[in-house]
Order: C-alpha cells, then sequence, then structure tokens
C-alpha cells in the first residue's frame, strides 16, 4: 500500500456549533463515507467462502499450496491438542512455549539469520522493528511503494520519515546523505501490488556508506526466493549481515498464520525488551507455530516447490502478455495485470468468478499510482491444465484496454 493512502475521511459535520450540538445519531457521518465509496466505485465487501470452495484460486497467497496440507494441518491440530488452543498469554508472561523456542531457531537458521522472534502477523512484526529501533531525531527513509504496516510502523514511530521515490536507490542514498545520526532504509523484497522486487544490493551499499540499517519486509520472499525458498536476503547475501533485520510472515508461503523478525541476536534482544507489538501481545496460538514450524521442514525437504512457484508466475506473465494483456514482469509469485479502471477491474474480477476463477482486485486507495489491477498469485500446485484455464479466464473476460 502507499504510505498517503490512507481513505481520508469525511468532513466532520457533527461539530458542534454556536447553536448547539448537530442533531442526529453520533455514526450519522459513516453514511456519508458509505455514499462517497460507492459514488467512486471503491465499496468493498467481505465474501465468506465455504470449506469446499469450487473456484480455482489465484487471490490468496498461498504461494505452497500449503495451507491444506496433510503435512501441516495435522502438525497443527498436534500443537492444538499438546500445547492448546492459544497461547495463554503474551510472549514473556505465560505465552512462550517450547514450540515457539524451536520455530524460531529453525526459521533463523533456514533463512540464514542469527536469531528470531516470532509476534502474532507479519503487521505486528514490521510495527515492533520500525517502532524499537527508532526514536526521535532517527531518520527512516521508506520506499513508496511499502507495505501499509511499514507505513503504520512509520506513522506510530516518533522517527522523522522521509518517503523515497519507489525502487530508487539514489535518492534513498540522497536522503541518507542529508542526515548525520541513526538512520533506518525501510523496503518491502517484492512489493505486494505489482509483484516488482527492490534493489536490495544497492540499498545495502547505500545504507553501509552512510552507516544505516536496512529493514526490508520479505513476506513475498520467503519460500519464493532464493536457494530452495530462503528468501530475497539469502538470495542477494545479504541474510546474517550485521546491519540488516529482516520480517516475514508465517501466512503466506508457509500456509499458516503470524509473523517473525529476523536479525542479529543483539537486535532481537532488543526488540524482547522494547517492542509493544510483541509485549503487549498474546504469543502466537500454537496451531499456528505448529503448523508453520511442518511447513518450513517441508520446504527444506521440497525445493522444487519455491522454484514450481516462479516458474508457474513466469509462465502467466508470458501467456496473458502475449494475449495483449499489460502484465507487470513478476520477480517472484505475484503477478499483477493492469485494468482500465476500478469499476472495469471489479468487473473483470466479477467475472473470472463466475467463470470458477478467484482473482485478486487492486484498486484505489491500495494501489500506489492510482491504477487498479488484478493481482495473480501463481502457486507451486497448480496443474498446467489449471494454468490453462486461469489464462483462457482472465483473456476471454478482459474488458477493452484504453
Ligand atoms: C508485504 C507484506 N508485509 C506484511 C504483511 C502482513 O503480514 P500478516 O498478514 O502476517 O500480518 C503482508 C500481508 O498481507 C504483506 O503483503
Amino acid at each position: 500500500m502507499p504510505q498517503d493512502s490512507a481513505p481520508p475521511l469525511p468532513r466532520d459535520t457533527t461539530a458542534p456549533t454556536a447553536a448547539g450540538p448537530a442533531p442526529g445519531s453520533a455514526f450519522d457521518w459513516l453514511d456519508t463515507a458509505r455514499a462517497e465509496r460507492q459514488r467512486a466505485g471503491l465499496v468493498r465487501a467481505l465474501r465468506p467462502r465455504p470449506a469446499d470452495c469450487p473456484l480455482l484460486d489465484l487471490a490468496g497467497n498461498d504461494y505452497l499450496g500449503l495451507s491444506r496440507h496433510p503435512e501441516v494441518t495435522h502438525a497443527a491440530a498436534e500443537a492444538a491438542q499438546l500445547w492448546g488452543a492459544g497461547a495463554t498469554g503474551s510472549r514473556l508472561v505465560s505465552g512462550s512455549t517450547e514450540l515457539h523456542a524451536r520455530l524460531e531457531a529453525e526459521l533463523a537458521a533456514f533463512c540464514g539469520f542469527e536469531a528470531a522472534l516470532v509476534l502474532s502477523s507479519g503487521y505486528a512484526a514490521n510495527l515492533a522493528v520500525v517502532t524499537a529501533l527508532t526514536a526521535p531525531g532517527t531518520l527512516v527513509v521508506s520506499d513508496a511503494g511499502n507495505h501499509a504496516s511499514l507505513i503504520d510502523g512509520c506513522r506510530l514511530s516518533r522517527a522523522r520519515t522521509e518517503v523515497a521515490p519507489h525502487a530508487d536507490p539514489e535518492a534513498v542514498r540522497g536522503a541518507l546523505a542529508g542526515h548525520a545520526g541513526r538512520a533506518l532504509v525501510v523496503t518491502d523484497s517484492v512489493f505486494s501490488v505489482d509483484g516488482d522486487a527492490a534493489p536490495l544490493p544497492a540499498l545495502a551499499a547505500a545504507c553501509r556508506a552512510h552507516g544505516a540499517a536496512l529493514l526490508v519486509d520479505d513476506a513475498h520472499g520467503l519460500g519464493v526466493l532464493g536457494d530452495g525458498g530462503r528468501g530475497a536476503l539469502a538470495a542477494t547475501g545479504l541474510a546474517g549481515d550485521g546491519d540488516v533485520v529482516a520480517t516475514v510472515t508465517l501466512s503466506k508461503s508457509l500456509g499458516s498464520q503470524g509473523g517473525a523478525v529476523l536479525g542479529p541476536a543483539r537486535v532481537i534482544e532488543h526488540l524482547v525488551n522494547t517492542a509493544r507489538t510483541f509485549i503487549f501481545d498474546t504469543g502466537l496460538a500454537p496451531a499456528a507455530a505448529g503448523g508453520a514450524l511442518a511447513a518450513l521442514r517441508l520446504i527444506g525437504r521440497e525445493p522444487g516447490r519455491p522454484a514450481r512457484a516462479g516458474e508457474v508466475a513466469r509462465e502467466l506473465h508470458r501467456r496473458l502478455t502475449e494475449a495483449g494483456l499489460t502484465a507487470v514482469r513478476p520477480d517472484a509469485a505475484v503477478v499483477s495485470v493492469r485494468a482500465p479502471s476500478p469499476e472495469a477491474a471489479v468487473r473483470w474480477a466479477a467475472d473470472c468468478r463466475t467463470a470458477g476463477l478467484a482473482v485478486g482486485c487492486f484498486r484505489p486507495p491500495s494501489v500506489p499510482d492510482g491504477i487498479s489491477r488484478l493481482r495473480l498469485t501463481a502457486r507451486a500446485d497448480l496443474t498446467d491444465d489449471q494454468l490453462d484455464q486461469s489464462v483462457g479466464t482472465i483473456v476471454a473476460t478482459a474488458p477493452p484496454m484504453i
């Protein structure tokens, strides 16, 4: 999500006036907000899916098809039976089990970092790092295409945030050069809207030149990029670097739920002592920890899965662009296809759905450039027939492009 894309709230028409408080219910303003969303074609609604959903899923982030893998679901169920349905408390009180410790050790080892800390979500992990590693006077340089959780981390921190143009290491260098003192550069490894990769080596070089730390959100890289899915940091030789911290989610390639921070042991120790989204949050549910650990071990045994996810993404991109659609070349497993307008994107996604294919639909305010798209996630477990069906449906339902 872009840095400044929070939906604007409607004007406050309920503020007291000289004539006294405005009449009506305290929530009347929500009707105005809804009407504005409707006018802009930007209404969102939940669509609960049944357990036996017949749709072919290119909308979720289950890149390796592990969320329903029997080894993963069995491990999740077993962990719930052994440790309980919930963690019972925050990690520093009663919510740290040996299972959490095992997951942290194996996750750090798999990705090539000294230490790891598991939190209840990737969102919480990003808030934890950005807030705990900054103070008033720290400069944070944040890519314009970063995920909402990094943006919110910047907003929560009391640091000065400078938004750098998307994937522009020279701009980052310039921002760092104008600052004396502590600095943190934050970026997604693979951007969630367009699926393009950040220029990590150049960003790391800029950080090194100015003594800045680098935080990389590898939510879309873990399980897809790097040798056997070890992530974008391993792929670029930055895993284990003393000045680099990564965050991951356990909810995409690992098919489970939760998040983690990976980095030097002294960073992890600092987070345990100071990160509010770690300290004041109930520990990750044992079932989620157990499921994620089983998925991690499975990826370690089956390195062909990450490679296949990338292959499916490239094939989707090749065939959709050959058919005349505009899609961004995928650096990982996200394939983004442009739509001419928000309304057309919504209709396109609905037509795909009617034809049996679930696709993501991204439109303002969730896109950095105001351009609406279909967002497809390539899954390692997609068969060639399903790939044919997906491409056929997306092309057959495509709106006329401007
Ligand atoms: C780039 C990125 N970072 C962080 C997150 C948040 O992770 P989680 O869903 O585990 O909170 C997401 C999830 O959508 C994401 O795409």
